[in-house]
């Protein structure tokens, strides 16, 4: 497979919505900015692929030899993100029927059925076309399929394939019915053809619950699964004329609607496009790094950013200076070897028209942005291959799974506010403060590899798991989880005999009942080192079997009653969290359990900089980054080392002001 030589710095490129003139302008300006990559052909289907029986690749082909002869790195899109208006005309079947059921006509973009067999054929059909023409050119350095999958469709030929997919998965209606406890409101089916897909005519409910997590979660497996093949339609046909590029497509972070993990085995990189919030926190950004490099271990693609503004949020706040630059280095930092902009000229109409871009509508070098990218690209042009053959370490993984996001937000009960990331974030941050490396893993991960596993709202205990958590204890290793744990198997009934079911023997706990506080209740943990700390959402109630209690309720009926537990087990250690502490409750608990597994920062006193270090064999690279309000002093851990960015070396008077960066080897 070819890897990337450069770090690939540019982005989605839409000449094709543009006069030529417009395009020979953008090859001088992208020149000035140091831009060296583009990704083309995002949304263009209806202009290749004018009518069912017609192909005209002349613009594209005009379009790629320009970029070619610029010398570019392509990235080489396949127009299958939006169908054309004859496509839905002929065929109404492509388009996709919503969750109130409603077929849709044509319109918007992201909005193929994945089970019409229709969109299948000519989707791959296109994407081998593509191959077939470009797939030798040497320019092209991956294949970027479709864009942003996503959705649901619940129109008939969806409900058919689910049947199919339900028969391989389950064999038997018997064990069907079982699994999704059919009995309860005599929803017991006799015939597969009278399983009905989940929306709200079925057993979806209004709010985007459901009367039965059983069969949505099925639903919502089957329908990655889906949308899978259509990638892997796509991706096989690109094979058949071109077995060395690499293959992706742009994911979305903690997007909920696509089992990642899945996704990532049946890609050669994973991309991924990066839109924080003006008020996302830093920690969370990281977060969202860590686990689309978690995907597959390895080095990603930043297909996506916007150079400043977004248009779609609702307060599109610009960038500040250096913020695009800081945000661009925190990323290459936690794995990326590309640094792509949506977009690279801003389009003169539609929603996306107030979208930021490299190429203002004044349509000059002379702006803020553009000089903030040129520098950017000045500076990945400097820095050379140095990173691309590096990656990050951990010794923490946190575990991060699909089944449980959805398995969790589809319970009724018993809380509201459950919802799946912002407890797997809490508990990424205590490491993000101190600039401890964490490796977001899947549920079946090689849990040997670290020392420290931390898996909260760990809701679903999919078969197999406890017996790998168990063995990783009993070897010494240090495990963390909490309240709303160890509930459910992964057809989402009760894992019978007292929560937290399965992990109750590694907890040594026995959690009787759980109470849920409404958002202006709270309890009180009070810990035995002689902190204490506030607490709410849920509070387990429970009884120690084996574990020590590390602090009990303040108040409440069940004041008294363990609130957090460490057990011994094996050679090892397993904490259980019974309820959901403010932030410095939870910092004592992970303190704790990083001292039992030996996990410590690299740069244990950070000064509140971001630190984050690749590195390949002897080679170290950090990355210092200040997303403070204050000046802050190099961590003397660091002091002498060269700056990458300036060539020169970090002294006790280095001081990093709001955004700047460092990279020191
Ligand atoms: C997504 C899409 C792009 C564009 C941007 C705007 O990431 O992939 O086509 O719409 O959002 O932020
Ligand atoms: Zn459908």
């Amino acid at each position: 497979m070819k890897t990337f030589q450069r770090i690939l710095y540019g982005g989605d490129y839409n000449p094709n919505q543009w006069p030529r003139e417009i395009w020979q302008e953008d090859m001088k300006m992208f020149r000035n900015a140091h831009i060296n990559s583009a990704t083309v052909n995002v949304f263009s289907w209806a202009k290749i692929q004018p009518s069912e029986e017609e192909y005209d690749f002349s613009e594209l082909d005009d379009i790629i030899d320009m970029l070619s002869r610029e010398e570019y790195d392509i990235v080489l899109a396949t127009s299958t993100g939006a169908i054309p208006a004859w496509m839905a005309k002929r065929y109404p079947e492509v388009e996709r029927t919503d969750y109130e059921g409603r077929h849709h006509k044509f319109g918007h973009r992201h909005n193929a059925c994945p089970n019409s067999p229709v969109y299948q054929k000519y989707s791959a059909k296109l994407a081998g076309k593509l191959a077939k023409r470009y797939g030798s050119n040497p320019h092209i350095k991956c294949w970027h399929i479709n864009n942003e999958y996503g959705g649901e469709c619940y129109c008939e030929n969806c409900e058919k394939a689910f049947r199919v997919w339900l028969k391989k998965k389950y064999g038997t209606l018997d064990a069907l019915n079982q699994a999704w406890n059919m009995e309860f409101w005599g929803h017991t089916v006799y015939d597969w053809d009278e399983i009905v897909l989940p929306n709200v005519l079925g057993d979806g409910m209004e709010n985007g619950r459901t009367a039965f997590a059983g069969i949505s979660l099925d639903y919502k497996r089957f329908n990655s699964d889906s949308i899978l093949a259509n990638f892997i339609g796509e991706r096989e046909a690109i094979r058949v004329f071109d077995k060395e590029t690499p293959v992706t497509t742009n994911l979305m972070g903690t997007f909920k609607g696509l089992d990642y993990f899945k996704w990532a085995k049946e890609m050669d990189i994973v991309s991924w496009d990066n839109y924080p919030r003006y008020d996302t926190p830093w920690s969370e950004t990281a977060m969202c790094h860590d686990l689309m490099r978690g995907l597959k271990d390895a080095p990603f693609m930043l297909m996506e950013q916007t150079p400043s503004q977004q248009n779609w949020q609702a307060y599109n706040s610009l960038k500040r200076p250096g913020q695009m630059r800081a945000q661009s280095y925190q990323t290459i930092a936690h794995g990326a070897n590309t640094i792509q902009f949506f977009q690279l000229r801003r389009s003169v109409g539609a929603c996306e028209k107030f979208h930021g871009a490299v190429i203002a509508h004044a349509g000059t070098e002379n702006t803020r942005v553009f000089r903030e990218v040129a520098q950017l690209g000045a500076e990945l042009e400097r820095l050379g291959d140095a990173v691309l053959d590096s990656r990050n370490e951990a010794q923490v993984g946190i575990v991060f799974d699909w089944d449980n996001y959805w398995a969790l937000e589809y319970t009724s009960g018993p809380s509201i506010d459950l919802t799946y990331v912002r407890h797997i974030h809490e508990y990424y941050k205590y490491f993000y403060d101190r600039n401890i490396a964490v490796n977001m893993i899947p549920c079946d991960a090689d849990f040997s590899q670290y020392k420290l596993i931390v898996a909260p709202v760990l809701y679903m205990v999919k078969d197999g798991m406890v017996e790998a958590l168990e063995t990783y204890v009993e070897n010494g290793g240090t495990f963390v989880t909490t309240y709303m744990s160890g509930i459910v198997g992964q057809s989402d009934n009760v894992h019978l005999g007292g929560y937290p079911g399965p992990l109750r023997k590694l907890a040594g706990v026995w959690v009787e009942e759980i109470d849920a506080l409404a958002p202006e209740q709270c309890n009180e943990v009070v810990m035995h080192n002689g902190t204490s700390c506030s607490c709410g959402l849920v509070c387990d109630l429970m009884h120690l079997e084996g574990a020590e209690s590390l602090g009990e309720y303040g108040k409440d009926f069940y004041q008294g009653m363990p609130a957090v537990t460490r057990n011994s087990f094996g050679k090892g250690h397993v904490y259980y969290v019974g309820t959901h502490m403010e932030e410095q409750g939870i910092s004592g608990i992970l303190e704790q359990a990083a001292m039992d597994a030996d996990v410590k920062s690299e740069i244990s006193d950070g000064n509140g900089l971001e630190i984050v270090c690749r590195s390949a064999g002897e080679k170290k690279i950090y990355f210092v980054l200040n997303f403070t309000d204050q000046e802050k002093h190099i961590p003397a851990a660091l002091l002498g080392k060269k700056d990458l960015l300036s060539g020169e070396d970090v002294t006790e008077e280095t001081v990093l002001k709001k955004y700047d960066v460092f990279i020191l080897q």
